[in-house]
């Protein structure tokens, strides 16, 4: 089977390149032409653990292309899959821009018969759009091949995409005709021979599931700090609530910890948009819009912390970040709460340096000199007034706490992950903040 995938970023490249692995001949095309040269070579544009070889390995067995020439990748093509970007317009419904682009390029490319499956994250109706948009290309050029769309929103998580792609859970696929149905079972068939299902269902289900999906993840991670911001207040653990609840089979002990709220380049996004469609047709989906409401407030939750400790006065203070961004396993800062914490800490005159195993880059890009970039997690404590936690990567598990000691002008930790336990915190004498959990004070 030959495809094709427009759009290499997160989710192209990895798509594309796990497709690849099962043997299909696999075209990624992108409009960036730097990254299609840098791919081109071998250099991968993002951090995803065990991304860099499974690509070098399927481009020397020929089996993985990279172009910027989406009408050269069609040739003898079954399948195009559209994985270009869906970023919030200005009103937070999803930009379709990018996608009807592809659409209509396309239309006025194919040769023959092709499924065309959304694989962006898109709104309700926009797998119509496509089909719209290509026919509208087909009868300008007068011209009749037939084409099929289907809708299969990806489900992979950064940071564990090889994984999640590899073994997914469950592969959704919305179509309406049965030989693109099976076309793209055949082609996800490798995936799913662990018992998993793959789920055929009509088109707009298909669409609507994936926000509902992020929009289930989200809110459960909302609720577990709205609790967490209770427990703060009546003297309870989140921790202990989260294990008491977690172990009920009903609820399940994944995406209830409490920590600094959500970020990425798929959270917030999808709650927006799905609010902004239910809105669009006259529902109030009022649960989301709590869960969004929640998670803004819960961004700056370590600088009111952090202000309660230095009695709302942060001029001057000299604040270490650990971790940029938004989840570890990642150098994605879209979204991130670490941008909010940057915002409100420099606003208000405090000095920050910040480290990051592997979004030093991209915190420049973002953010340029707005904070001071340290080349290890020990030299943004020197001279600091307090240590802010916000990224749970592992190497921040684990410190050495004399070394931290010895480094920190005043021993204080803010903890937006809650990685460490407080009794060992009360031993080594930190004054100690977390979500949801007693403070500590040395
Ligand atoms: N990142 C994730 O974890 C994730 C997970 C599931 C779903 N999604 C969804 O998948 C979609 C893609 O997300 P991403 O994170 O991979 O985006 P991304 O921004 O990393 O990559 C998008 C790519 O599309 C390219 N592009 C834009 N217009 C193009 C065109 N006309 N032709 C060819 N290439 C073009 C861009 O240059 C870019 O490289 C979004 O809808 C997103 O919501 C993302």
């Amino acid at each position: 089977m030959k495809i094709s995938v427009v759009g290499t970023g997160y989710v192209g490249l990895v798509s594309g390149t796990c497709f690849a692995e099962t043997g299909v001949n696999v075209t990624c095309v992108d409009i960036d032409q730097e990254k299609i040269d840098n791919l081109s070579k071998g250099l991968i544009p993002i951090y995803e653990p065990g991304l860099e070889p499974m690509v070098k390995n399927n481009v020397d067995k020929n089996r993985l292309f990279f172009t910027t020439s989406l009408k050269d990748s069609l040739k003898n093509t079954d399948v195009v899959f559209i994985a270009v970007g869906t970023p919030p317009d200005e009103d937070g419904s999803a930009d379709l821009k990018y996608v009807l682009d592809v659409a209509r390029e396309i239309g006025e490319h194919m040769e023959d018969y092709l499924v065309v499956v959304t694989k962006s994250t898109v709104p309700i109706g926009t797998a119509e759009k496509v089909r719209k948009t290509l026919k509208e290309v087909l009868d300008k050029r007068n011209v009749n091949f037939s084409f099929d769309v289907a809708s299969n929103p990806e489900f992979l998580k950064e940071g564990d995409a090889i994984d999640d792609f590899l073994k997914p859970d469950r592969i959704v696929i919305g179509t309406d005709s049965q030989k693109a149905e099976d076309i793209l079972s055949r082609l996800y068939r490798p995936f799913v021979l662990n018992g998993h299902p793959v789920i055929s269902m009509d088109i707009p289900s298909a669409e609507l599931t994936k926000y509902a999906a992020n929009a289930m993840l989200a809110t459960k991670i909302s609720f577990m700090n709205d609790i967490a911001n209770l427990c703060d207040i009546v003297g309870a653990d989140v921790n202990n609530v989260r294990r008491g609840i977690g172990s009920d089979s009903r609820i399940g002990n994944k995406f209830i910890y409490a920590g600094t709220g959500y970020g990425g380049s798929c959270f917030p996004k999808d709650v927006k948009a799905l609010i902004k469609t239910a809105d669009e047709n006259h529902h109030s989906l009022q649960i989301l819009k709590a869960v969004e409401s929640v998670n803004e407030n819960q961004k700056t939750v370590l600088v009111r912390k952090l202000r309660q400790e230095f009695d709302n006065d942060l001029k001057g203070k000299k604040v270490a970040l650990w971790g940029l961004s938004f989840k570890p396993q990642t150098d994605d800062m879209r979204e991130a709460p670490v941008l909010s914490i940057i915002e409100e800490l420099t606003k208000e005159g405090a000095i920050v340096s910040g480290y990051d195993p592997v979004a030093m880059d991209e915190s420049k890009r973002r953010i340029g000199n707005a904070i001071k970039y340290v080349k290890d997690q020990y030299e943004a404590l020197i001279d600091a007034d307090a240590l802010l936690i916000v990224t749970e990567w592992p190497e921040f598990r684990t410190p050495n706490y004399n070394l931290m000691k010895k480094l920190l002008k005043q021993n204080i930790i803010l903890d937006g992950r809650n990685i460490f336990e407080l009794q060992e915190m009360k031993d080594q004498g930190f004054t100690y903040y977390s979500i949801g959990r007693r403070t500590v004070k040395q």
